[in-house]
């Protein structure tokens, strides 16, 4: 019986498959068994993996990989990611779910909470303590703070190539934000401004992105009042962060029993 613990990543080509990859290869209690990704050189054609995947096979070519893991861990894209679950579901393995990927719409977040009778599974937008906290904070500083006062909105910045916005941890600071007042996301979520957009409203939660450059990611969170002005903010420097979250989870879930859990209670974020 080995002492290390087998996972598999699916988006292994990508930017967090490498983090995954070169921090899973240094940790001496993981056993990397496999990647997942559409072609295993990379959309590029130019990634190479010899030091910590052994393998990177397209999903259909999966299921040796997946018999062999505890532990799946998926930073991909929904579409692949809807693929990966697919076979997750019929091959009844791994036992265990590390989802990072972003942009999951109402159908594959369906799909996530009808594989929790059989799986343990955590779904983040992000795998940073650092933001954990700022959810919890944010939380807080909107239950002080009455949404009649203080304006509340989110700015978020990340590099030129992410597809989605605005990026999920803006739209889980907004629903952190609208839970502590008792409001519901949908109805006072407000995703830029332009034109003649007459006063704000009160109640309001603005959510704004800005695309560039390599910022990594970057989260502010504004409560705007008539005499007072309060901010949170978080920045990520070095993608390796939600790598090594999602690494610390999977550690974490590795042997629960089926069921969703929380990226707080893995890391231990009160
Ligand atoms: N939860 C968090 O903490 C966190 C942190 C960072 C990023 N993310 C999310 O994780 C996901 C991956 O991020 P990344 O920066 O690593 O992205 P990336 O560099 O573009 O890598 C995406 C990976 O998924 C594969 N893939 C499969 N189908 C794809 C498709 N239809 N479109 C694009 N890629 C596809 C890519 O394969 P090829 O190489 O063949 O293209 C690659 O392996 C995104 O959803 C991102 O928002 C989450």
């Amino acid at each position: 019986v080995s002492a290390t613990l087998p996972i598999i990543v699916s988006g292994a080509t990508g930017r967090m498959g490498r983090a995954l990859e070169e921090l899973a290869a240094a940790a001496p209690d993981l056993h990397l068994v496999g990647g997942i990704a559409p072609d295993g050189t990379g959309r590029s054609g130019a990634a190479r993996h010899e030091r910590g995947y052994p393998t990177i096979l397209p999903v259909e070519a999966a299921p040796p990989l997946l018999a062999d893991a505890r532990v799946l861990i998926d930073f991909s894209a929904p579409e692949h990611l809807e693929a990966v679950l697919s076979l997750v579901e019929q091959r009844g393995g791994p036992s265990s779910l590390v989802i990072g990927t972003t942009g999951l719409d109402h159908g594959l977040q369906e799909r996530l909470a009808s594989l929790e009778a059989r799986f343990a599974i955590i779904v983040e937008a992000n795998f940073s303590v650092g933001v954990q906290l700022l959810l919890a904070l944010a939380a807080r500083a909107a239950a002080v703070l009455p949404a009649a006062e203080y304006d509340a909105e989110i700015v978020e910045a990340h590099h030129r190539a992410k597809v989605d916005s605005p990026s999920g941890t803006a739209l889980a600071l907004a629903a952190a934000v609208a839970r502590s007042r008792d409001q519901e996301l949908q109805q006072v979520r407000r995703d830029g401004r332009s034109g003649r957009t007459g006063a704000r409203p009160p109640g309001e939660i603005g959510i704004h992105a800005v695309r560039g450059g390599t910022v990594i990611g970057e989260h502010r969170v504004l409560f705007l009042g008539h005499r007072e002005r309060f901010e949170l903010a978080h920045q990520a420097t070095d993608r390796a962060v939600f790598a090594e979250g999602a690494l610390r989870a999977a550690r974490w879930l590795a042997f629960r029993p089926p069921g969703r859990y929380s990226l707080r209670e893995a890391l231990g974020v009160e």
